[in-house]
């Protein structure tokens, strides 16, 4: 049984991340849910990194043999929807107040509120997948150790109306601050730019933003041009890196953004969702075919094992790609420096293609 306390429009409309893992579409195409994103998705075989005016190219296909995938966040949920419903599966949208109880027993509760009637449902288990403002996490905090970090800066996304001027995503360390172009199709782009995390998207006007993608993006030759459109969706984003541990409360198990946020630069959050998600998937259906609880068991230590890998590798790139507030000119030539070594070293960009495409899964 899924609880979602959205409508089923608003989760299937919502703007989210966009890149899959290898290994998030292998497991999509294992559970039959990949038709649409095997016509629709783009396959990337490389990503560029620009800096000092010139751009470098990370090959992943000659370097690990790997691809990732351009599919937004809200079509793979389109997916899982119609995917849950056409095999006789419940959701129940738009289900208010949820709590949960009893986590500690065989038996555990939730109650919710569907349309003013209150309901109790008595569980085996119960995956919180309710995301970082959500009540599963919550309601074990106690238990808990979190590891926390806040970053001085966000990022401010626009979807526009506009072919994407480049066929793979743009990574830019730029004086002025962090760009990224990326996209959702052949005729939509995404684009974001960092900013101050406590901008206020009015002082944005879409001139404005446009500006600053220009000069952050411009080649040193003048050669490369960004192609404009209007602009149809606009937001800001605070980032922060954040780890539960353990994942688990007796019956309930934490699993995506309610258990680990991670700034969005590499776009890990909805891979590293999707990996709890088979392991949690695994651990349940052996405990029904077996009785077996050692996935169970191990359920926190595997996720977090992946998780902190994770971690490292988006607090990385976010590192090495944004101006921080206060850094040195020392700082400054370090960036560089690293990412000069990351896309010249062999040994360093398999390094990055490895983590880009997506970690080995291991149990
Ligand atoms: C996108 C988001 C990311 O965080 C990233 O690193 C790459 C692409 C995106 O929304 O397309």
């Amino acid at each position: 049984m899924v609880l979602e306390v959205h409508t089923r429009k608003h989760i299937e409309e919502r703007v989210r991340a966009g890149v899959l893992e290898q290994g998030t579409v292998e497991l999509l195409t294992e559970m039959g849910v990949a038709d649409r994103l095997k016509r629709e998705g783009l396959v990337h075989h490389g990503v560029e990194f620009r800096f000092r005016g010139q751009g470098h190219r990370i090959d992943f296909q000659s370097l690990v043999g790997r691809s990732i995938t351009i599919y937004a966040q809200q079509e793979v949920v389109k997916d899982l929807v119609a995917a849950r419903l056409a095999t006789g599966g419940q959701i129940v949208f738009e289900a208010e107040d949820a709590t949960v109880h009893d986590l500690a027993s065989k038996s555990p509760k939730i109650r919710y509120r569907k349309d003013g009637v209150e309901h109790e449902l008595a569980c085996d288990f119960i995956a919180g997948c309710d995301g970082f403002h959500g009540v599963c996490r919550a309601s074990i905090e106690k238990s808990l150790t979190i590891y926390d970090r806040t970053y001085p800066f966000a990022w401010l996304g626009i979807l526009a109306q506009a072919p994407p001027s480049s066929e793979e995503l743009i990574y830019a360390n730029h004086e002025l601050g962090f760009a990224l172009l990326s996209m959702r199709s052949p005729e939509i782009s995404r684009l974001y730019i960092q900013c101050d995390p406590d901008e206020d998207i009015a002082n944005w006007p879409d001139a404005r933003i446009w500006e600053q993608l220009h000069l952050r993006f411009a080649t040193r030759d003048g050669a490369w041009k960004l192609t404009e459109g209007p602009v149809i969706q606009k937001n800001i984003a605070e980032m922060r890196s954040f780890v539960a541990d353990p994942m688990q409360y007796g019956r309930l198990f934490l699993a995506g953004d309610a258990a680990h946020i991670v700034p969005p630069t590499g776009a890990k959050g909805l891979n590293l969702a999707a990996t709890d998600a088979r392991v949690l998937a695994r651990a349940i259906a052996n405990f029904y075919s077996s009785g077996g609880t050692d996935l169970m068991e191990r359920y926190s230590e595997i996720c977090l094992r992946r998780c902190w890998k994770v971690q490292h590798f988006s607090w990385w790139m976010t590192s090495m790609l944004h101006r921080i507030p206060g850094e040195s000119a020392f700082d400054q030539q370090r960036q560089l420096a690293e990412l000069d070594y990351v896309t010249s070293s062999r040994a360093a960009s398999t390094a990055l293609a490895e983590h880009y495409t997506g970690l080995p899964f291991t149990m």
